[in-house]
């Protein structure tokens, strides 16, 4: 009840603040006439998202994943152990620093360490160009893994990510962007300084919680209908990260049981081996303040052995730091921007006002029943008094 009660009183807050209109804290000047720039990204099997992006020159092009759940930019040094191909060769680059600077990062799936140089990062053929700090890979632990490099866009404010570099440098009108992703073969696209005002007012914005990363605090978590809130007993489960560097949605395990046992494990052979579709598959419903995610079964169900499909869960807990983890099937669902400057993170055209209406609606009604079974109540208990 105490969910139910905060999830109104803050849906009716997110409304009241859309009115009110966020942007009018003169943070982002945006001028209107604004160059609109889209970068296309590369779709692996609807769970890892590459760009093509070029360092130093003459330039040197990988294809890197984009991650928001990261900060460092890096790619692999000519001799780097345990990195693939292609690798950069710093003697190559004319306009490359070294700084020295010894640096190793450490994922779920494992780590990697180099050092910083500074040299041109670009993306989209050029169209942005920009100076930048990034690691060169020297040593590189993730079995199995094959990655290129990696574009950082976290919100960690200790190191700046391209698009801060590009409007420090005066390339860029905003240092905000956004992701559209999308499964094949709808093209996915990195956005960038060509938001109008006409499309920030579509962005519903919340608070960033946690400054190293992109994470908003989780009102409802809802299969189907059935709200699964209160069952959620991680610590920090009630507070999601956004990451398109996570293939899966990383949940509560009680969230994951619900919904396989009641809804989907009954259709498969074996958790590996489920039709890609079926009827009886539930929504995943994700209510932030102001904003409902709806993580449907084409978002969640990937591709597995043969024909078969399998759900992208995974359990949430120590490797996750007991957060809830949104990846790659939440981004799907919704169009994301990040303001990390005002450490906001926004839902373009989010799935907001009318279907949260009528959410509240049943809400009340609930309420309003509640009320009514109370009075009964009561008046049943007045009148057995009164005999
Ligand atoms: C960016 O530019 C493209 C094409 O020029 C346009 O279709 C798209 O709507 C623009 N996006 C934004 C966020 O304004
Ligand atoms: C990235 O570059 C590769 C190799 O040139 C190309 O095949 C691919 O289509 C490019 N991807 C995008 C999204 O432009
Ligand atoms: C670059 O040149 C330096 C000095 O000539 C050499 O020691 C180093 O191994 C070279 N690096 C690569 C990646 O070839
Ligand atoms: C890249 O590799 C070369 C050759 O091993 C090495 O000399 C250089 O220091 C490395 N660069 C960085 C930034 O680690
Ligand atoms: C980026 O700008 C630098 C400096 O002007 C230049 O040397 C480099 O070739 C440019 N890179 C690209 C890909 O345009
Ligand atoms: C939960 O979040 C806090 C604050 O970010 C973090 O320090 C902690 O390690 C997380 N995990 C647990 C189990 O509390």
């Amino acid at each position: 009840m105490i969910t139910t009660f905060v999830l109104l009183i803050l849906t009716i807050q997110a409304k009241h603040k859309l009115k009110s209109h966020p942007f009018s804290n003169n943070q982002i000047k945006l001028n209107r006439h604004t160059t609109i720039e889209q970068a296309p990204l590369d779709n692996y099997a609807n769970i890892i998202y590459y760009i093509n992006a070029s360092f130093g020159t003459p330039e040197q092009v990988f294809s890197i994943v984009v991650d928001t759940g990261s900060v460092t930019t890096w790619i692999s040094n000519q001799t780097c152990e345990g990195c693939i191909f292609p690798r950069f060769d710093p003697n190559k680059s004319t306009t490359l620093q070294q700084a020295d600077e010894d640096h190793s990062i450490n994922y779920n799936i494992g780590s990697l360490s180099g050092k910083f140089v500074q040299d041109y990062v670009s993306l989209t053929n050029g169209n942005l160009n920009v100076s930048m700090k990034f690691m060169l890979a020297n040593v590189f632990t993730m079995p199995g893994i094959k990655f290129q490099g990696l574009l950082g866009l976290s919100s960690y404010n200790d190191r700046q990510n391209i698009f801060e570099y590009g409007y420090q440098q005066k390339l860029l009108e905003t240092s905000m962007f956004g992701l559209n992703l999308n499964r094949n073969p709808q093209q996915s696209i990195l956005l960038y300084n060509n938001f109008s005002q006409d499309y920030l007012d579509q962005v519903v914005w919340m608070p960033n919680v946690l400054n190293h990363q992109w994470s908003m605090k989780v009102y409802g978590f809802f299969i189907n209908e059935i709200d699964l809130t209160d069952k959620v007993t991680l610590k920090n489960g009630t507070i999601a990260l956004m990451d398109s560097g996570s293939s899966c949605l990383w949940l509560d395990e009680e969230i994951i049981n619900y919904m396989l046992h009641r809804y989907i494990l009954a259709n498969c052979i074996s958790s590996y081996s489920c039709p890609c579709n079926s009827p009886f598959y539930p929504n995943l419903n994700i209510y932030l303040a102001g904003v409902k995610i709806e993580i449907t079964p084409e978002h969640y169900m990937i591709p597995s052995v043969g024909q078969y499909c399998k759900p992208c869960f995974s359990k949430a807990g120590q490797t996750t730091h007991d957060y809830t983890i949104l990846g790659d099937p939440a981004m799907q669902a919704i169009i994301s921007i990040y303001d990390k400057e005002n450490q906001q993170f926004g839902v373009y055209q989010g799935n907001k006002l009318h279907k949260l209406l009528t959410f509240q609606i049943i809400q009340i009604s609930m309420a309003i029943i509640q009320f009514v079974a109370l009075c009964l109540f009561s008046y049943k208990f007045y009148l057995y008094k009164r005999i």
